[in-house]
């Protein structure tokens, strides 16, 4: 494929030179004449391991040039990488002056060009920045129409300094944010020699994923810190408890935990956090990520208690009480929390579990319930279709057998608020349906 890079810093330099090594012809472009020469001389203008050889051999090879002719680099190709930067702006959010001044430029050239292209973004922007600032851009400029005569796609980048090269042909993943079925197939078929899973997506799903990436690293390696320290403080070797964490495949290391939902709550996670944070608070030690989960959590909460006073309605039902299916645990179960803030609300609230009988409650379970929701056996219904019957809003804030069938039986007028992300299939589609985070 002749392919042009937008962009010759880390990733754009990374991208060209391994393309080059895969048998495409690529042509760099950049604002910089400094790094355009670098490369046209055989020499990467950034530090890399490896990076010198390979691009010294690609220009040696004819397969790698640069300029600062973006109409020069487009006009033969079929597919532009846009690989500028897009640095923090000065209240943090992301400075998209180069991504669109790179559309400019590809944008003025596909003016003259006869044969589909494909503009795939791999700078890391955030989400709706293609559907709203990058395609308008370009159809603006190139006067043609996006999915009919040029294609679009958003195409993240994974790979990390200092073993960029290894990652390029070993990535995590190849995600591809497609506009229009066309340049998706490019893209697969420029991808093919490359073993990694491949994700065809929305643009703006793979947008986020990108973000929701990098954060979840950020957020790793500050929990690890933390961990560290508050072992330190006590003494322990730090090391030692990460190394057996990251063996727990099955509940750490894992998908486990991921998927967004309600809030967490039951008789560890809550109480556990708090008692790790005074462990902290006694040896004056600071750890705001692990004081701040918590408050996140309520916070979340607060979001599922919104969505019902946003219907404006006064008799909601509320399928499932435990904090977990196949418990009658109630202690810090997030559904009681939200049943509180209801009533206090000033809500008729009516409750269905058939896994909760409050005269069978025994223990720190039952003295939760009579500290926290004195008044559940008067909220607690017999059966489901008591519940049903008399609510205007429902909702499902657990699993149960038995409730598929409820969701099936809603009225045109009642309104589901989805806590646990129903399959769609499961919900009538005359029903209403709100999700917490979906
Ligand atoms: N560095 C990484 O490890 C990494 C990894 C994944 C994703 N990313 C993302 O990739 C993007 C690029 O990152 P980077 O570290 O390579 O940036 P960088 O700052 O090293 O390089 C950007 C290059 O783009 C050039 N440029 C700016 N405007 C241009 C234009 N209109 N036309 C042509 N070239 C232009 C600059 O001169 C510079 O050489 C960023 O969005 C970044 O977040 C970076």
């Amino acid at each position: 494929m002749r392919i042009s890079v937008f962009g010759l810093g880390y990733v754009g330099c990374v991208t060209g030179a391994c393309l080059a090594r895969m048998g495409h012809e690529v042509c760099g472009v950049d604002i910089s004449a400094a790094k355009v020469d670098s490369i046209n001389q055989g020499h990467s203008p950034v530090a890399e391991k490896g990076l010198e050889r390979l691009v010294s051999r690609a220009v040696r090879a004819g397969k790698l040039r640069a300029t600062l002719e973006p109409a020069e680099a487009v006009a033969g190709a079929v597919l532009s990488l846009v690989c500028v930067g897009t640095p923090s702006g000065r209240k943090g959010e992301a400075n998209l002056d180069y991504v669109l001044r790179a559309a400019d430029d590809i944008a003025r050239a596909l003016r003259y060009t006869r044969r589909y292209h494909t503009v795939a973004v791999r700078s890391t922007v955030p989400p709706g920045t293609l559907e709203t600032c990058v395609i308008p851009r370009l159809e603006r400029v190139a006067r043609k129409r996006a999915g009919r005569d040029f294609g679009v796609c958003f195409h993240p980048e994974s790979l990390r300094e200092g073993s960029s090269i290894h990652d390029f042909f070993h990535p995590p993943k190849t995600v591809i944010g497609s506009y229009d079925a066309r340049s998706a197939r490019r893209l697969i078929e420029l991808w093919r020699p490359i073993k990694a899973p491949v994700f065809v997506t929305s643009l703006r799903v793979a947008e986020m994923v990108k973000y929701a990436d990098n954060a979840f690293h950020a957020l790793k390696v500050a929990f690890a810190n933390e961990i560290g320290a508050l072992s330190k403080s006590l003494e322990i070797d730090s090391h030692e408890v990460m190394k057996i964490f990251v063996r727990d495949t099955k509940l750490n290391i894992s998908p486990l935990y991921l998927k967004p939902g309600l809030a967490f709550g039951g008789p560890c996670l809550p109480k556990d956090l708090r008692a790790l944070c005074a462990v902290a608070r006694r040896a004056r030690l600071e750890v705001p990520l692990l004081s701040s989960v918590l408050e996140s959590n309520s916070r979340h909460l607060q979001r599922a208690t919104q969505l019902v006073l946003a219907t404006g309605r006064q008799k909601v039902g509320i399928l499932g009480l435990v904090f977990k299916s196949d418990t009658d645990d109630l202690r810090e179960s997030p559904a009681c929390a939200l049943v509180k803030s209801l009533l206090r609300a000033g809500k008729e609230v009516r409750v269905y579990d058939p896994r909760v009988r409050p005269e069978r409650l025994i223990g720190a379970n039952r003295d939760f319930v009579e500290r926290e929701l004195p008044q559940l056996s008067r909220l607690l219904a017999q059966s489901l279709q008591e519940v049903l019957a008399s609510s205007e809003v429902i909702v499902v804030a657990g699993t149960h057998p038995e409730f598929p069938d409820g969701i099936r039986a809603l009225k045109k007028r009642q309104i589901l608020i989805d806590l646990v992300r129903l399959s769609p299939r499961s919900v009538p589609s005359v029903t209403r349906s709100v999700g917490l985070c979906w």
